[in-house]
């Protein structure tokens, strides 16, 4: 039976790349991109382990873009969840967020708390997005209203405090695009994750890249600090 695969994360990483060894605008891989989170998301909800999938798709230092791309990168969100609906619909998938929201346009915030309304009894996957999401960030802000309160700070009332606590421990890391870093990418709830560095750039990678991940997942021994 080996280790269950019930949260994926995945740093999303190589679409500038893939677009400018095309000799394509950076964006171009961005919508690519898109694509990919669209077939993983419903390869996800199909797995018979996989309940929560949390994907990397803007951080807290992605503001140091140039405002074009930026710009862009919100247009194709707001295109994303417009379109998906109907994938969300069809496949139970429940949409969630994590990060601080605050920053974007009213009107993208308002699509996302639409789109969570709309889906929020749908159970055959969470799909999680990290949206102006650290880890740092999100820690701190926990830290801070504990001590706002005088309430204790210890590894539980902290781990409770923290927005992704709500979608659990991830057993499964994965960032695409050859780079072997964490990014500020749910430090916390990764404390136990398995952890895969796959060379594939983001808008290349494939379900059967990520049953490939599941597989040698399956046969990983997981200690958790015990022996
Ligand atoms: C990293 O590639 C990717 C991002 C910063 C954004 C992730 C966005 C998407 C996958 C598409 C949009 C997502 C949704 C949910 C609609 P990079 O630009 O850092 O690539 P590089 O390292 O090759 O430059």
């Amino acid at each position: 039976m080996g280790n269950i695969a019930r949260h994926i994360a995945i740093i999303m990483d190589g679409n500038g790349r893939w677009a400018q060894e095309r000799g394509l605008k950076r964006v171009k891989g961005h919508e690519k991109g898109a694509e990919t989170v669209r077939f993983i998301t419903t390869f996800a909800s199909n797995h018979p382990e996989i309940e929560v999938l949390t994907l990397y798709a803007f951080s807290t230092e992605n503001w140091k873009r140039p405002k074009m791309e930026i710009d862009f990168l919100m247009r194709l969100l707001s295109r994303y969840l417009k379109n998906e609906t109907k994938t969300y619909k069809k496949y139970q998938i429940r949409f969630e967020t994590i990060g601080d929201l605050s920053r974007f346009s009213p009107s993208l915030q308002k699509q996302i708390a639409a789109i969570k309304d709309e889906t929020k009894n749908f159970n055959r996957l969470t799909q999680v997005l990290a949206l102006n999401y650290g880890s740092q960030d999100e820690i701190s802000r926990a830290a801070e209203a504990l001590c706002k309160e005088r309430k204790k700070i210890s590894v539980e009332t902290l781990g409770k405090r923290l927005e992704s606590s709500r979608f659990g421990p991830v057993d499964i890391l994965i960032r695409t695009g050859g780079d072997q870093r964490l990014s500020n990418f749910l430090l916390w709830q990764s404390a136990y994750a398995e952890l895969f560095f796959s060379p594939i750039l983001w808008p290349d990678f494939s379900p059967e890249d990520l049953e490939t991940i599941i597989s040698e997942f399956k046969r990983r021994t997981r200690r958790f600090g015990g022996i």
